[in-house]
């Protein structure tokens, strides 16, 4: 393998999940992880599902896919802005069953790339969130990457033992709201590129209107994006 594609936090937003595979079809990349949240927020999950399994990536389960499948406990009072129920009662019974089967965790060795993948962090696989100052330590001795998910904010932190890497959120960013992120990962030279999905927020206002406002306003924000190199 070459060239990896890791991809988090989609949250339904299809118009992103378009543009990514869109953008991987040209790139052609040897393979593609999701670090999970694909529903949620946002109402077309069933679409990047689909894409997903089309564009054959692999899946690790998020925390918003754990509440929806009631592994984790979901707080009553955030239903109205996840939409957990809806997207859940969207979703067939085969694509549900898909899900409670997504990992919690991926490892992936190739020559001197050896990284493990989480939607939280490596104590909390679920539900840990990983900040640009916080620290985490690998659970293998031998990693030199560790790639999450979960924050929505996208950045690349090196430590003694290696490097973090938070690929941000392809569907709902936290810090522009407009710019969707992923990363590609040489894992011959252990070379990581961060990439921006640039949304047509016109066409997004209009297509997920029923979102909760606060969504909505999230594509309003426009906090400097941290470094990454
Ligand atoms: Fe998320």
């Amino acid at each position: 393998m070459t060239l990896l594609a890791v991809l988090s936090d989609i949250h339904g937003n299809g118009i992103a999940m378009e543009q990514f595979a869109f953008e991987v079809d040209k790139i052609k990349p040897d393979a593609i992880i999701c670090l999970g949240d694909t529903l949620g927020y946002l109402d077309e999950e069933i679409k990047c599902y689909e894409i997903l399994e089309k564009i054959h990536a692999i899946h690790l389960m998020g925390n918003h896919e754990a509440m929806a499948l009631g592994i984790i406990e979901i707080n009553s009072e955030f239903e109205d802005v996840y939409k957990l129920n809806d997207a859940k009662s969207r979703l067939s019974i085969d694509t549900l069953k898909n899900i409670r089967n997504f990992p919690r965790e991926a490892n992936l060795i190739d020559r001197n790339f050896k990284a493990e993948f989480y939607h939280g962090n490596p104590a909390d696989p679920l539900n840990g969130r990983v900040y640009f100052d916080t620290k985490i330590e690998p659970k293998n001795n031998q990693t030199n990457f560790i790639f999450v998910g979960n924050t929505h904010r996208s950045f690349s932190q090196t430590n003694l033992w290696g490097k973090v890497i938070n690929v941000g959120s392809l569907g709902l960013p936290r810090d522009n709201g407009s710019l969707g992120t992923f990363v590609l990962v040489d894992t011959e030279k252990n070379l990581i590129s961060r990439q921006f999905i640039d949304f047509n927020l016109d066409k997004m206002f209009n297509k997920y209107r029923f979102s909760h406002r606060s969504v909505l306003e999230n594509f309003h924000k426009r906090e400097k994006i941290a470094d990454f190199n």
